[in-house]
């Protein structure tokens, strides 16, 4: 199966909301800024980031045979070089077929093209074990853990925060 990376448009908003049915399973997504549900208005904040030649935010779709089948942002600090990836996903519909690690190699290697950045950075929780399996074999290190970070609904969650320097092995 074979994953093509694209930006992400306005005319992607729809099939996004769609992946979200829970509060949990969009602040897992997005974070705890997030309000639930997804809605055109927050999609379209992200995506006027988007512009400009030194934008604040990269978003990509993966494409899968026509299908919008990923999703991903890169939060981009051009003064320190360091690009926060964020707002993973991989379509309900396409999960658990080994999309994940491709699609997200493709983002790095758009961002390490770029010669101004020097550090790829994420965080996750700490229970999103597909997530976490996932970046690890694209060579991402466990750097430390925001213990009872968020608030979501009765829980707290705890957050690992993971780098990758251009010059890690991938
Ligand atoms: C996290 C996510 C992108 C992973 O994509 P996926 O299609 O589910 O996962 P893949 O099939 O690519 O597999 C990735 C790895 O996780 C493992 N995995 C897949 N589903 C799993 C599950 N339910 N529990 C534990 N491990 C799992 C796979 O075995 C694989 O590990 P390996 O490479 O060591 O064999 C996807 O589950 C998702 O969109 N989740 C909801 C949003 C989210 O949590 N985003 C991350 C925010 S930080």
């Amino acid at each position: 199966m074979t994953l093509q990376l694209r930006p992400f448009t306005e005319a992607d908003f729809g099939t996004l909301i769609d992946w979200f049915a829970s509060e949990a399973a969009l602040v897992q997504w997005g974070g705890a800024d997030m309000r639930f549900p997804l809605d055109d208005a927050q999609l379209g904040a992200m995506l006027r980031e988007g512009a400009g030649d030194r934008a604040a935010r990269w978003l990509f779709s993966g494409v899968v045979g026509g299908a919008t089948a990923g999703h991903c942002q890169a939060a981009l600090d051009w003064r320190h070089g360091v690009a926060r990836l964020g707002r993973v996903a991989v379509n309900p519909a396409f999960r658990g077929r080994g999309l994940a690690a491709p699609f997200l190699r493709q983002v790095i290697d758009r961002i390490f093209a770029d010669p101004a950045f020097k550090r790829v950075e994420l965080n996750v929780y700490t229970f999103n074990n597909a997530a976490i399996r996932t970046y690890r074999g694209l060579g991402f290190v466990e750097e430390g853990v925001r213990r009872s970070a968020v608030q979501v609904g009765p829980e707290r969650w705890d957050t690992a925060m993971y780098g990758l320097l251009r010059t890690d092995p991938r």
